[in-house]
């Protein structure tokens, strides 16, 4: 069995390109950040505050996220039964997420759960701490990374091709204050695993960042 880590900082292009290499060798996808959005929308509908780790500590038993795989493969998040896979990719759920995510119980209650993903399948899993806590033993880490300003303008073109209203300095202070709460909460904070191979994305296409994580994929298959 194979298990493929990434690990990077949001914005990087993780679930895109995690997609495309888990659809080529066949892989199971598992977007971790997902799981993490799931409990954040849970909390935001219950009108927590993020910070309040009492609060949402008491609330983890009543939380129950799993995974499920649609006909054509893509990933859904089930929340308490209900499929929330459309309502986790606002911005206000990832940046709660990325609150929530530092208080000990949130990670505690999907830790396993990730885990357990990997001992039956070949899996393919990104996050911040997928190479350092949940798979330490991974056949193949990579952290993905790219410049603040190259994630910034990368989301600032995606919201605009949306039409929708958007600041691009706005954006790169949102991305840089989530990299400093990502990197800097105490529990798993998000770092290169000492035997990643690190991809700077920055100046490379998909494809591009596609084909070099197949052939470090290829060096130790
Ligand atoms: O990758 P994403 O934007 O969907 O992740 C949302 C937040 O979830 C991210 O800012 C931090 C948290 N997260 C985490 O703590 N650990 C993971 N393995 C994945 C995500």
């Amino acid at each position: 069995m194979y298990s493929i880590a990434i690990d990077g900082p949001a914005g990087a292009g993780k679930s895109t390109i995690a997609k495309q290499i888990a659809s080529q060798i066949g892989f199971v996808y598992v977007d971790t950040g997902a799981m993490y959005r799931a409990i954040a929308l849970y909390l935001l509908r219950k009108g927590v505050d993020g910070r309040d780790r009492e609060t949402i500590a008491a609330l983890c038993p009543e939380i129950k996220v799993s995974l499920a795989y649609d006909e054509e493969g893509k990933q859904q998040v089930i929340l308490n039964g209900e499929n929330v896979t459309p309502y986790i990719r606002e911005e206000e759920v990832g940046k709660m997420a990325s609150v929530t995510s530092a208080i000990p119980e949130v990670r505690a209650a999907l830790l396993d759960l990730q885990r357990n993903m990997a001992l039956t399948t070949d899996i393919l899993m990104d996050g911040r701490d997928i190479g350092t806590h949940v798979l330490p033993n991974a056949s193949l880490k990579i952290y993905l990374t790219a410049s603040s300003a190259i994630r910034a303008k990368r989301r600032f073109d995606e919201l605009c091709a949306k039409g929708m209203e958007c600041d691009f300095n706005q954006i790169e202070q949102d991305i840089i204050l989530r990299d400093k709460q990502d990197m800097e909460r105490e529990i798993a904070p998000l770092r290169q695993a000492e035997d990643a191979v690190l991809v700077d994305s920055s100046d490379m296409t998909i494809e591009e960042v596609v084909s070099a994580v197949i052939a470090e994929f290829n060096k130790i298959k």
